[in-house]
């Protein structure tokens, strides 16, 4: 499963873009539900030539863990999430916690690969935490009055009580995943998963899902066959 980028050894490779949506409606043009699509399949199937030492990023969220958030995945489908059966009250939200567990998933199987180790690469998922200011979500001016005017201030109490739900800066978030992959920050040994809790970056646990190898080998060997990679 490897693809070159231009021709030349890539230094570091940071797979950000991510999408939520309300709703289960949207499908990429493979047919899959967007939000799997494009925050999980996209980023399993840009697997390029890395340079020896290189950083390879994957941006998750805490939101993929039920000790945070309780819309967050209890147990792992892709074919659910791919081909979602129905919808219904957070569904979208429900869409988005389980695409950013995948992240996870990813970037721990993605690390166990002997050669990544051997040739010293290293493979990080990264939670920038609940950020205020960006595009995710619905952006429209009605969503952002109503951000503005409710909901950050709303968390910005909450964020006092849960470091989780603390609202940071974009700015913020950005600067420490350049210094992730430009190894001016270097995680501890052993830890994949770094969290930015209130302007601090951390190194938790994940959920017991995201560390689960059974969860993470099924998550892999399903998304080659949905993006065409499988052994036959
Ligand atoms: N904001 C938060 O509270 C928060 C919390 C935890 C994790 N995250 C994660 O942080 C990452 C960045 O999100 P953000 O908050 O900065 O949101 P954002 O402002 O909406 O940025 C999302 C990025 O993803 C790109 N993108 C979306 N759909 C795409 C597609 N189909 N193809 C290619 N690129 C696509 C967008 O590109 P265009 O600008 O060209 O559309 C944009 O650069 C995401 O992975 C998100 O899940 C965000």
């Amino acid at each position: 499963m490897t693809r070159r980028l231009g021709g030349r050894a890539i230094d570091a490779l940071v797979l950000n873009a991510g999408t939520q949506s309300r709703n289960l409606d949207g499908r990429t043009a493979d047919g899959f539900e967007t939000t799997f699509g494009v925050n999980h399949l996209a980023h399993y199937l840009l697997a390029p030539q890395l340079a020896d030492k290189a950083r390879l990023i994957l941006t998750t969220s805490d939101t993929h863990d039920p000790a945070i958030t309780p819309l967050a995945p209890k147990s792992l489908d892709p074919q659910a999430l791919a081909h979602p059966p129905k919808a219904g009250l957070g569904a979208g939200m429900r869409a988005y916690a389980a695409s950013k567990l995948c992240n996870l998933r990813t970037a721990r199987s993605l690390a166990d690969i002997p050669e990544l180790d051997t040739r010293g690469i290293t493979v990080l998922g990264y939670n920038p935490g609940f950020t205020g200011g960006t595009n995710l979500g619905d952006a429209s001016p009605g969503a952002r009055r109503v951000m503005s005017a409710v909901v950050f201030p709303v968390f910005s109490v909450i964020g006092r009580f849960k470091p989780a739900y603390a609202m940071g800066r974009p700015e913020r978030a950005g600067q420490v995943l350049a210094e992730l992959a430009t190894k001016t920050i270097t995680p501890p040994a052993g830890r994949t998963y770094v969290s930015l809790v209130k302007g601090e970056v951390t190194y938790p646990d994940p959920s017991e899902l995201a560390l689960n190898n059974s969860v993470r080998d099924g998550l892999w060997e399903q998304s080659a066959t949905m993006v065409g990679l499988a052994q036959t």
